[in-house]
């Protein structure tokens, strides 16, 4: 995690790196710092906090004036979130400078053979060993910048991203990557560098995205030149252009970006359908699939491999592929896949989710299943991410950037995806009716809409937020399409209103959760009229004869649970196996207004980063 900037060229770079930095946040959060090159030396400022914490210190401590900087904000691995292990770090000389998004796996010994060398540290960080490795490499072996960079990382074992200057050479950022992403925006007669394209958009479209294991040395005035780190060759950088604006990351009049997501997915559902769904044609096309379709159809089974709320969105999918397609599904965490000695074979498929298209488990995953001759489908939301590279094939979900570190728009849009997978094979494998296609997509085409209706529930869900804002613990049902659901709205709560919320399948109940239930402890349930509807029902009638408070999900008209549910959400009518579409959104609200009147840092909460790039 961690997200890194800098600029070299023409500008005032602090405020380019400082604006970066902000939109960066997203990615780490527990610490920022600045070295900015002023013509003569470097200038540092870095703390403990968040990036105004940093404004902050910059304006008391340093001189901000220079064309070249480089910016940090961290979620700590390596050293406990403060001043000192904050980036960037000099090396021992104070002539280089480093920024440094990854870990360092085998620091120890290194910094060993460096303290035995005469060096000195100051941090307890990871980042303080490659810098000065660097610096050794450099005066030892009498190279310049990027070769000395290029030695050393072949004595890393790990992952980075890295932009290292030098104030002997003014004139140039030398960065690298392997296993953390890096994106150079090209414009004129300037640079920029940054952990996703999000800081520098508004100066240019132009993009080189670094490969893994590639280096670049990015000169004021000159092209840039990119290296394979290993065998030192030049690579021809490809210059992509952006499809991103300005207004997509910016908050557009929201308190938060969360907010915004949430109220993005009719738009985001849409534009993940847009020219792949045709319904009054009855088509679906999508060329990850349409060129695979054989290895689909062919499988034994397929594997769904993610983290978090994309590996919730992964559940969706097992109920959704095996009604629709008969194809067997598993759904593993992708931290647990990879180290547990999977059965792996060629007839395999797996797909792995993730909206970063970072997430180092998922990414490791990938890897073990590629090793063993399965077929790997990515879907991901973010164009060019690692994972999305990785995979053989995929699908975008064309969410748009998701900031709020809780995943919203990326579920909904992940499920679209999925959902419209599962309905090409079912038609090409012929396990539903033609008329069951044409009905399943143009249900699909108006969830859109039902998701906007679902929204202006907005008010009603904020009231319930204030009666449940203080409650300790919450438990979420859900069954059938809907336990996935369920779990993703614990996950939703707990992440940013710091409340205990535990998410079951609505049956499991009486096999223990039970025990819990109290006059104090709100239960949400997801009761959609032709999910196990009757059973539901009694679970709930269950809970409230041991005075819990309910606040029932259900479907419009709903009269039964109206009857006995102390709050009800009402969602528009639409098939089964698309409710999870709708039934999502008062939950993403719920978690939501909860946690803006806990007052709790809705689009950042404590300890958490958006991609998680670390294991
Ligand atoms: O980028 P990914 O989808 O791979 O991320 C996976 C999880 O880290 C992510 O979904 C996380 O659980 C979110 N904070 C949930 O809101």
């Amino acid at each position: 995690m961690c997200g890194i900037v800098g600029y070299i060229g023409h500008r005032e770079a602090y405020p380019v790196v400082l604006k970066g930095l902000k939109r960066l946040e997203y990615r780490g959060y527990d610490s920022a710092g600045v070295a900015i090159y002023d013509g003569k030396n470097i200038k540092l400022s870095k703390t403990k906090g968040k990036v105004v914490d940093l404004e902050t210190r910059v304006k008391e401590e340093i001189s901000d004036v220079g064309t070249l900087a480089i910016g940090h904000t961290r979620w700590a691995t390596h050293g406990e979130p403060n001043d000192v292990n904050s980036h960037p770090h000099y090396s021992n000389s104070g002539e280089l400078v480093i920024i440094h998004n990854g870990i360092i796996e085998n620091y120890a010994p290194l910094k060993q053979e460096l303290i035995n060398r005469g060096y000195e540290f100051k941090s307890d960080t990871d980042t303080e060993v490659l810098v000065n490795l660097i610096e050794d490499v450099k005066k030892n072996e009498n190279v310049k910048l990027g070769k000395a960079v290029q030695v050393a990382l072949n004595q890393v074992v790990g992952a980075y991203a890295i932009a290292v200057f030098d104030k002997n050479k003014p004139d140039e950022i030398v960065v690298a990557r392997l296993g953390s992403p890096l994106v150079i925006g090209v414009g004129e007669d300037e640079f920029f560098i940054a952990s996703d394209a999000s800081p520098f958009i508004e100066y240019t479209n132009n993009a080189i995205y670094l490969e893994d294991e590639e280096m670049a040395i990015v000169r004021r005035g000159k092209k840039v030149k990119v290296r394979k780190i290993k065998d030192d060759s030049l690579v021809d950088p490809y210059v992509q252009e952006l499809q991103l604006n300005l207004e997509q990351i910016e908050k557009g009049g929201y308190d938060h970006f969360m907010l915004k997501e949430i109220y993005e997915q009719p738009r985001a559902i849409l534009d993940t359908f847009r020219g792949r769904m045709l319904a009054n044609e009855g088509i679906i096309r999508m060329a990850g699939i349409d060129d695979n379709i054989e290895k689909f159809l062919n499988a034994n089974r397929i594997l769904i491999v993610a983290c978090g709320t994309s590996w919730h969105a992964g559940l969706v999918a097992e109920y959704v592929f095996e009604n629709l397609t008969r194809i067997p599904v598993e759904v593993e965490y992708a931290s647990e896949f990879r180290y547990r000695n999977p059965v792996i074979t060629e007839k395999d498929v797996v797909i792995a989710i993730s909206q970063s298209g970072e997430t180092a488990d998922t990414m490791a995953a990938i890897k073990l299943a590629k090793s063993k001759g399965a077929f790997v489908f990515g879907v991901c939301n973010v164009v060019g991410s690692s994972i999305s590279r990785e995979t053989h094939a995929g699908a975008y979900t064309h969410a748009g950037p998701e900031i709020g570190v809780a995943s919203t728009k990326a579920f909904t849009t992940q499920i679209t995806v999925l959902t419209l997978i599962a309905l090409k094979l079912a038609q090409k494998k012929g396990t539903i009716s033609t008329s069951e296609f044409h009905q399943y997509l143009s249900e699909m085409d108006a969830i859109p809409a039902k998701v906007e209706k679902t929204l202006t529930s907005d008010n009603h869900v904020k009231t319930i937020a204030n009666i449940y804002k203080d409650a300790t613990n919450f438990l979420y049902l859900g069954r059938g399409y809907n336990f996935p659901v369920a779990l993703e709205g614990a996950l939703k709560l707990k992440e940013i209103s710091y409340i205990h919320a535990e998410g079951y399948p609505a049956a499991e109940m009486k096999h223990g959760p039970i025990a819990l239930i109290d006059e104090q402890m709100p239960v949400v349930v997801i009761a959609t009229r032709k999910g196990h509807y009757d059973k539901v029902v009694s679970n709930i009638q269950e809970i409230k004869s041991r005075k819990g408070k309910i606040i029932a999900v259900v479907m419009q008209g709903d009269k039964t649970i109206k009857n006995i549910a102390d709050y009800v959400i009402e969602i528009p009518e639409t098939l089964e196996l698309l409710t999870p579409l709708l039934t999502t959104i008062p939950l993403q609200l719920l978690s939501y207004y909860i946690a803006v009147m806990r007052d709790c840092n809705v689009d950042q909460p404590r300890n958490l980063a958006k991609s998680v790039t670390v294991e």
